[in-house]
């Protein structure tokens, strides 16, 4: 019996050695020392032997199950630690490469240049506002001396809600709620979306952009309009630029003009690009129409005021060289990656 644990124990030593993962070695353990393992099978033969033997053989017994349960968690934590040395090694990340550069997007030629306009009249006190895109025909026409049967609305055919409310043509509408919201002094600016049923092409849109400016208080003249323009050019197109202002007809103002600016290319001499003009014609602007102001509460005995239009769509594409207007909303990614 000696003799079979001896033998027991040296081949479970050479088994548990050679085992190389936990599934065969938990087999193993149940083989070794489970209910019908080969120990447990010489553990029951025990009774056979005489009483002066079997202390002696139950110590070498139990000594040998020692033996075995040792080998084996010892191979069991060797075993795992391998295993998980093994995961680490794969999973190990390098973090000395470098990192991959997140694409950052930029901002659209047209928000560039509206924030650009938007800072030269804050740098002149105005203030920037908003106004309902989404709009009666009150304050898109009427309120602007247009009413129901004025030809001049032909030019600006929309699209509308209802008969009484449409999408508004012209950011004009907005001067309309700040004369009804606030007393002169108004100094205001508001860019923002106009809408006019147009069909595309490379100067036409139905959705397009305007910057509206304002300004009414005691002593408002011509002079007042011409110097803000004049600052607001200079400060987009370069300290030589010169504008013209052209006699032309608005129902909201009078008198009305249009606003040239000298042509960038040949600066005033003629050429291709100005159509042999020198000049550029750029926006709209004129002195309030009196019957405007009265109808926003304002008493036009006391208060004058200026105002403008102008399109944004046509200073960008000015200003970056661009000779059709359906590049600035086809979001093309390989036009729009060359602004910033
Ligand atoms: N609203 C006009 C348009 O869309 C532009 C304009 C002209 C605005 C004269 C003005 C102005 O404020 O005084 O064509």
């Amino acid at each position: 019996m000696k003799e079979q644990l001896r033998n027991i124990e040296e081949k479970a030593r050479d088994a548990i050695s050679s085992v190389t993962d936990l599934r065969a070695l938990d087999d193993l353990r149940v083989s070794l020392l489970g209910k019908k393992g080969e120990l447990t099978a010489i553990l029951k033969q025990m009774g056979k032997l005489s009483a002066e033997e079997r202390p002696a053989m139950g110590q070498l017994a139990n000594r040998v199950r020692a033996t075995l349960e040792q080998l084996l968690s010892e191979k069991n934590a060797a075993l795992h630690s391998a295993a998980q040395a093994a995961r680490l090694g794969a999973e190990r990340v390098d973090i000395t490469m470098p990192g991959k550069r997140p694409a950052a997007g930029r901002l659209h030629p047209l928000q560039i240049v509206e924030n650009e306009v938007k800072e030269i009249f804050l740098g002149m006190g105005f203030s920037v506002v908003d106004g309902p895109e989404v709009e009666y025909d009150y304050y898109n026409f009427e309120a602007l001396n247009l009413p129901p049967d004025h030809p001049a609305r032909d030019t600006q055919d929309t699209f509308y809600i209802t008969d009484n409310i449409l999408l508004r043509t012209q950011t004009s509408s907005v001067q309309v709620h700040v004369m009804e919201n606030q007393k002169p002094p108004i100094r205001v600016i508001s860019p923002g979306r106009v809408y006019r049923s147009d069909a595309v092409d490379a100067t036409h849109s139905p959705l397009f952009h305007q910057v509206e400016g304002l300004v009414v208080d005691k002593g408002i003249t011509m002079a007042d309009l011409k110097g803000t323009l004049e600052m607001l050019m200079r400060r987009l197109y370069g300290d030589d630029c010169k504008i013209r202002l052209r006699p032309h007809h608005f129902p909201f103002t009078e008198p009305s003009a249009e606003v040239d600016v000298m042509c960038f290319a040949c600066h005033g001499a003629g050429c291709r690009m100005c159509k042999g003009e020198g000049y550029i014609e750029l926006l709209g602007a004129g002195m309030v129409h009196p019957k405007v102001l009265e109808g926003c509460g304002i008493d036009s005995s006391i208060y004058s005021g200026f105002a403008f239009g102008l399109g944004l769509e046509r200073i960008v594409m000015r200003r970056y060289n661009i000779s059709d207007m359906r590049l600035l909303f086809e979001n093309d990614m390989r036009f729009l990656e060359q602004f910033r």
